[in-house]
């Protein structure tokens, strides 16, 4: 969830003067509100090179790279410690995708897991005074609470306090996009953007599909999150209401499969209507958790309306009755049913069945739109699906993709 703080707010913080570090950067968000109350970057981190580009871009500096490759007495001094804290290993949408490809998550995943430490030793070795660390969703309840405990517990050893409900802070919410934050008895207002009139265009959307959201993705592209009830299937069909910062290049065998240059994204060209689906992420890409590794990560929290898509998971997967909330977290917080349409494909000819299957005549008209899809539940929809591969004598990489859930 990001927060932005409203014009007064920021305003009445900004009589503030210190300096911070910006560690696990990104594109510099957090950067932008902390310089806002008065704060001076003086080091930066973020190893994602097209982050660092947009970082550079936005704020005159390229960061310094990996973490782990940073030596810790370089860094000035400093105020504040923010850290964009590494949350794949944890959030719901990272657990989610890691237990579908099979792979550890939390402090298990070698390579994202252990990057708390690292921070904490440099807390350790540069002791400032102050810390922020961006909250994952799924943080608290990870692991059955106990990663939390793991964090607090480090945090508690390097004789930092936290502040949260039971130190005191409140969060209210004011009004549907509006929330307030007190501690001492102060208080600051912030503003959630409203994407409510955020709509696909007629041609986006068939008139027997429902529209769930929009997605505004972290690789930069928007989609439309579209459910189709008779097929019991999710598509995620590129928003081009937009100018997407992406080339896109066609497929060698067939020039109705897309793919971004830049994101790695395959979409189908609908021979019904004027829109692209989304039907591969490559597979690189979702097993370093990048931001290239599919929308699933975005999916719209805050702009679902009603309980759309909760309905929608339902009618797809009926064990999830009385089992899911309104975005399709679990009860106890601990995941989210993954909506996963598209392949994890390697190579251009992962991409043919998707083809294969959307001109095969024989493929009865009214069940075409199921040729897009890989995590099918009813049996016609797995029918075209078997049909294609045979077609193609390729079946379309998803290691264990089928309905995958997150954390059990
Ligand atoms: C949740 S994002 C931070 C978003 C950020 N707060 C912003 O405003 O854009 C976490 C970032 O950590 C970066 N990251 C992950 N592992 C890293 C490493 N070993 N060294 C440096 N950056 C890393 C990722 O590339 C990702 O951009």
């Amino acid at each position: 969830m990001e927060f932005i703080m409203t014009p007064t707010a920021a305003a009445s913080l900004r009589e503030l003067d210190f300096t911070f570090i910006d560690l696990f950067a990104g594109i510099g968000g957090l950067r932008l509100g902390i310089e806002a109350v008065g704060g001076t970057c003086v080091f930066s981190s973020e190893w994602d090179r097209y982050c660092q580009k947009t970082y550079s871009a936005w704020h005159g500096e390229v960061p310094h790279g990996d973490i782990n490759a940073i030596d810790i007495a370089s860094i000035p001094d400093h105020y504040l410690l923010a850290a964009g804290f590494p949350c794949q290993p944890f959030s719901i949408a990272g657990v989610s995708k890691k237990n579908a490809l099979g792979r550890p998550h939390g402090f298990k995943d070698a390579t994202q897991g252990t990057l708390f430490f690292r921070l904490a030793t440099i807390i350790q070795l540069k002791r400032p005074p102050v810390l922020l660390l961006e909250n994952v969703k799924n943080l608290r309840s990870h692991d059955r609470g106990r990663t939390w405990e793991v964090i607090k517990g480090t945090l508690d050893d390097l004789n930092y306090r936290v502040f949260d409900r039971s130190a005191g802070v409140e969060v209210t919410r004011l009004e549907r996009f509006l929330y307030r934050v007190s501690y001492g008895g102060r208080s600051v207002e912030f503003e959630l953007n409203d994407l409510s009139n955020v709509k696909p265009p007629a041609y986006a959307i068939a008139p027997d599909e429902i529209y769930i959201g929009p997605i505004f993705d972290d690789s930069a592209l928007r989609f439309f999150l579209i459910y189709n009830p008779r097929l019991k299937i999710f598509h995620y069909v590129l928003d081009e209401t937009a100018r997407a910062a992406e080339q896109f290049m066609a497929a060698r065998q067939t020039r109705r499969i897309l793919i971004g240059k830049r994101t790695g994204f395959a979409f189908y060209r609908d021979l019904r209507r004027d829109r692209k689906i989304l039907i591969g992420v490559f597979e690189g890409n979702a097993r370093v958790n990048n931001a290239f590794d599919g929308p699933f990560d975005q999916l719209p929290d805050n702009f679902i309306e009603g309980d759309v898509l909760q309905k929608a998971l339902i009618e797809v997967e009926p064990t999830l009755a009385g089992r899911i909330d309104r975005y399709g977290g679990l009860a106890d917080g601990s995941g989210r049913f993954l909506i996963g349409p598209y392949a994890y494909y390697r190579t251009e000819q992962d991409l043919m069945p998707f083809h294969a299957c959307a001109i095969d005549k024989t493929i009865p008209a009214e069940d075409y739109y199921a040729c897009f899809v890989m995590d099918v539940t009813s049996e016609a929809t797995l029918a075209v699906r078997r049909q294609a591969e045979r077609a193609t004598q390729k079946p379309a990489r998803k290691p264990s993709l089928k309905r995958s859930k997150s954390k059990r």
